[in-house]
This record gives structure tokens, sequence and C-alpha cells, in this order.
């Protein structure tokens, strides 16, 4: 994970540094730190926390300087404190480094920098990449100067920083991303790529580094996206990149496609708050010009196959990660139920080292709100190898999953800054519905059907506004079992991705216990966790398991657990045996989720209120997941 950005320039660095950290503490908010050259030295500042932390102690302590690098931290190697908050400077104060990704080798190459007189500062992973480049440098100079000597010739010493880092990174065995400053170069800086994001911005008389496009929005709308092997030399008036195997390489620039977006509160207390109440808006923009009423389908502009293509699909694989694989779930549900075509979803962290049987007929989807996540990328790359077509189903346009798959259907969403998920999950969810009518048109169902289909989804931002008024039941629900330490969340059929991504949602954001399951498999074995402590949240909308549902609900109440019911709009039955009922807006049973995970991702804000948690930025956690 970790976000890393770089400049080189005449504007000080660490204003863009700065700013650009902002921007990547999606990718973790460990520790912030920048390296900045001024008069000879790299000078650093870092420090545990976040980078507006960072930010007020270079207020106090300004470091001045046209070249420089910063990092935010999601710790893998070493816990969060100062000494293990990048940068990292190796050797005695000769580069400084910013690295995202993970070296596996690293214990190895320790000791043996160790054994050569190198002083380790921190336990991080990263620390040795920093003094494995100081040692390849210290190598390349003794061979430079013996070269000049025998053959009179003059060093070029860009090219000899090259080899010297090249040397270095033939050594190391995992991921990176890495910007490097070398004190007595302060014209050059060096950023190299292998499995992790990394992007260059082009200026006028200026050049960014990145881990992805947003911090450069604003500053350049020129970009170069690295590839892996490649190394980019960059002074403030030329860029040069080289590939391990390829040489010389012409960077393809292309028009940063991002803006930076809407990071405003607008008057919420919290983004996930705002993003909640964003749903109405963004299922509209996940619909916009895909519903086509005339032919009672959806349309999809970039999936980049041909109608005979998509007519000869007879198995869909959906893969993705945590909240994205509840919504590949519900995607499940929907496909098979309309278009009859055998789905499976597949945690993209297994698919990635399965072999499953595909055949030539498989079409894969991604599923990615940053489309950046390591291990769904890791998924589609495996399938891609093995020669099938992958399609991304992604909010963030210029993300990486999303130009490595064939062609996708972006969300639409727009920036998801609070870190758990909330409307890039209900547009995942509006997203597959609308690919499920897509082949159902382009097979069995009639023109009736597909029209039904079409009038819910236009009703869908409406009562997903009126579910937005349950908020104040839910926080007194919230009030009420705020001390609880375990909660259940039972959920059926099209609801059953729902109590998943309930339990989901409070645990990763109040720290609460959750558990999500089939409502009858609770009798498996979950039913031993019940008792007047641990309330269970039954989702049970009306439709073909209602009464199946309220069966396992009264088990629950008949061994003496409180029971906390989602029921749709004048449901009494519920109503009588729940202890606590949060009515919803009823919609087709197929798209209850959608509406039905509105209180829940209320639930799990109010109850992260109360143990007062921070909600936008949990514990532990990165908006993007761009290590395994
Ligand atoms: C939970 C959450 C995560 C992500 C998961 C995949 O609220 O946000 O579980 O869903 O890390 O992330 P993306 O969708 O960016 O691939």
């Amino acid at each position: 994970m970790c976000g890393i950005v770089g400049y080189i320039g005449s504007r000080d660095a660490s204003e863009f540094l700065v700013e650009g950290l902002r921007r990547l503490e999606y990718r973790g908010y460990d520790s912030a730190g920048v390296a900045v050259i001024d008069r000879g030295a790299i000078r650093v500042c870092k420090t545990t926390g976040r980078v507006d932390a960072l930010h007020g102690r270079l207020l106090s302590e300004p470091l001045p300087g046209h070249a420089g690098i910063g990092h935010t931290r999601w710790a893998t190697h070493g816990p969060a404190n100062d000494a293990n908050a990048h940068p990292h400077v190796g050797g005695l104060g000769e580069v400084a480094v910013v690295h995202n990704g993970v070296i596996e080798n690293y214990a190895g190459l320790r000791q043996q920098l160790e054994g050569a007189g190198f002083v380790f500062r921190s336990e991080t992973d990263s620390e040795v990449i920093a003094h494995l480049i100081a040692s390849c440098l210290d190598t390349q100079a003794a061979t430079d100067a013996a070269r000049a000597n025998g053959a009179g010739l003059r060093r070029d010493v860009h090219a000899s920083l090259v080899t010297a880092v090249r040397m270095a990174l033939a050594q190391l065995r995992g991921t990176y991303g890495l910007a490097i400053l070398f004190r007595d170069h302060p014209d050059v800086m060096i950023a190299a790529r292998l499995g992790s994001p990394l992007v260059v911005g082009v200026g006028p008389q200026e050049h960014f580094v990145a881990s992805d496009a947003l911090p450069l929005a604003g500053y350049t709308d020129k970009i170069v996206y690295l590839a892996d092997h490649q190394l980019a030399i960059v002074t403030a008036t030329s860029l040069r990149i080289t590939h391990r195997e390829l040489g010389a390489v012409k960077p393809s620039v292309e028009v940063l496609q991002v803006d930076a977006g809407d990071r405003t509160l607008n008057g919420f207390d919290h983004f996930m708050l705002k993003e909640i109440h964003e749903q109405p808006e963004s299922i509209r923009n996940a619909m916009r010009g895909r519903l086509d009423v005339e032919n009672a389908t959806a349309t999809f502009g970039g999936l980049n196959l041909t109608p005979q293509q998509l007519s000869s699909v007879r198995r869909i694989i959906l893969t993705g990660c945590g909240t994205s694989w509840h919504a590949g779930l519900l995607g499940e549900y929907l496909i098979e139920e309309w278009a009859r075509i055998p789905v499976e979803v597949e945690y993209a962290s297994e698919l990635r080292y399965r072999n499953p049987p595909v055949d030539a007929n498989t079409l894969v989807f991604a599923i990615s709100q940053s489309g950046e996540t390591a291990d769904t990328l890791g998924a589609i790359r495996e399938m891609k190898r093995t020669g099938h077509r992958t399609l991304a189903i992604c909010n963030v346009v210029a993300s990486s999953i999303a130009q490595e798959a064939d062609g996708g259907i972006f969300l639409h969403a727009g920036p998801e800054i609070g870190v758990a998920s909330t409307k890039a999950y209900t547009a995942q969810c509006m997203t597959l519905a609308m690919l499920a009518l897509y082949f159902a048109r382009m097979r069995h169902l009639g023109f009736e059907a597909g029209r039904r289909i079409i009038d819910d989804f236009q009703q869908l931002p409406d009562k997903l506004g009126q579910a937005l008024q349950t908020s104040d039941q839910v926080r007194y629900v919230a009030e009420k079992y705020q001390h609880a330490r375990n909660f259940l969340y039972l959920g059926r059929q099209y609801n059953f991705p729902t109590a998943l991504e309930g339990a989901l949602k409070l645990k990763e954001i109040s720290y609460v216990h959750a558990e999500g399951y089939p409502a009858a498999e609770m009798k498996h074995g979950p039913i031993a966790l019940v008792d007047q402590q641990t309330p269970s949240v039954f989702i049970v909308p009306r439709g073909f398991v209602y009464d199946k549902v309220m069966a396992n609900l009264e088990e629950v109440k008949a061994r003496g657990g409180p029971v906390i019911a989602v029921v749709q709009e004048g449901d009494r039955r519920a109503a009588q045996v729940a202890d606590d009922v949060i009515e919803v807006p009823s919609i087709s049973e197929s798209l209850q989720p959608l509406i039905n995970v509105v209180p829940l991702q209320l639930l799990a804000y109010h109850a992260a209120l109360l143990r007062d948690c921070d909600v936008d930025k949990p514990r532990n956690l990165a908006k993007s997941v761009t290590v395994e």
C-alpha cells in the first residue's frame, strides 16, 4: 500500500508533496514524511500519524528546496512510529528513498548490509533499498573512477546513477514503486516500478512522480504511466525512461483524465455520511445513458466485445475483494436469475493462485472501487495470461485495473473518500443489475419483463433517498446496543450479501465483532453465540423466503437474543416479534438489497460515532489495498 510522490522543478517541493500526500492518504495513513534536497544535504521531516501532522511540523520547521520526495504509509514491516516512517536515508546520507510495496528478501539483504557496516534506523523492509542503492553507488563510483583514469573518459553522471540503481533493484525480490533522491545530484530523481503503480506528471519546466494520477490533478494534465521494470530518470526539463530488457523507451504522454474531484464535506460531519447520502445521485449516475428503454435493455460503451462474443458467453466469473466481492455475490444472484448464465464469485486473492478450468466462453469481471487492489489486479493478470478476456467494473477511471482489463464499465460514483465503501457498493450492485438485464435480453428475457426491470431501476434513486430518512431511528438502535461486543447479521437469498456487507461495515469502522451469515445456516453453528448480549440484525423483506427467515428470527428470539429487523414498510408481523424494527421502502425483491443496505451503513456509522472511532480513517485500514 502506501502512497509516494516526488517533485523536481522550480516550485517549493514541500508544497506539492504535502498536497499530493493528502490525496494519497487513502492508501495508508500510519505515518507521513518528506525529504527535500537543500544546500547540498538531504533533509527529512517525518512523523507518525496523518499528513496533517506532517504539515504542522513543516509549518514550524519548513524544508525549502526544489527537489523532494514524500510518503504516506500503511505499515507492513514494523509498527507505525517515526523511525519506520519514510523517507529512508541510505549510507551516510547520500540517498533518500520512498517505497510502496513489499521486499520479500529484505531480512537477508539487511544482514548482508549490516555486515558491510551500514547502520539501520528502522524495522522496515524499505530501508534496505536505501542502503543497497548507497552501496551500489559506491561500487559504481569506484568502477567509473577506474575507467576514467584508464581511458581519460568523462563520466555520464546520470548513466552511472541508473546503473547503480539497476544493480540494487536486481537484488530485490518483491514489489516496488520507488522515488529516489541523490544528495550529490540535486538535479535528478529516479523513479522505478515493479508491481506497484507509478506515474510521472509532465509540466513545462517541472516533473512530478506519484503512485497514481490523483496528486497531479490541477498541477499538470500530461501523464506518463510507468510499466513494470521501467525506470524514469527525471530532471526539471527532461524525462527519460529505460526498461530492464528493452533499453530506452519513448515516454508515451497521455492526457490526464481525472480531476481532484469533490473532496469537501459539504456540511456533513464525515465523508462516509456524505457518501451514504450521495447514493441516490450515484445510482442515477451509474444508470445515466445506460438504460435503453426502447429496447428494454441496458447498453454499455466500453465492453469492447462483439455481439457474437457476448452471445457466446457460457459462464461468468466475478472477482474482487471485501465489499466489491459482496457486490459480486449479489451480481451472481441477479445474472443467474435473469440471464440464466452460470456465475462464480471468487475472492481475487484465491483466484490468482488457483488454477481453475476456464474455457474460452468464460468472461471474467474484476470488481474494484479503487482499481488498484493488488489481489484483484493479480487475478485479472493471471486470467489474461491464460488467454481470457477480462473486463473491469471500476470507479477510478485511470486506475491500473481499468487500464489493464480488455474493457469494462465505470461506476461514475464520484470519488469515495471514506475508507468504508458505501456509494461504490450500491453503484457496483446497480451496474451488475444492468449487466444482468443486458445479458438476459440477449438471451431469453422478453420485452415486457425487461421493461418491468427498467421501471424498477428508475424507482431506485428516490427509494434510496427515502431509506436515508431512517437515520434517526437507526441512531436510536445504535445507542440501545452500544455496549454489545458481538452482532450477527442474517439474511437470505438476495439479502445474504447484504448481511455480509452490513457485518463488514460494523466491524471495520466501529471495531465491534460482527458475523454475516445466510439466515438458515445460523442453526448449523452460529446460533451458539446467541444470548441476551448479542443482537441479531435480520434482513427480512417480503418475498419468496420471508416465512423462512421469519422462522429463523423466531429461533433467535426463543433463545433470548435481541433482534433488530430491517423490514419493508408496513410489515406488522416482523414488528410484533422483533425488539426493534427499521422500515425501508419496498421495491422488487431482487433490487431490495440496494435499499436494505442503507440502514446497515447508517448503523455502522452511528455505532462508530458512539464509540468515538475515526469513521473515515479506521485503524489498520487503507482505502486502497495495493499489497497482497
Ligand atoms: C470495505 C472496503 C474494502 C474494499 C476492498 C476492495 O468497506 O472498502 O473491503 O471493498 O478492499 O477494494 P476495491 O473495491 O477498491 O478493490
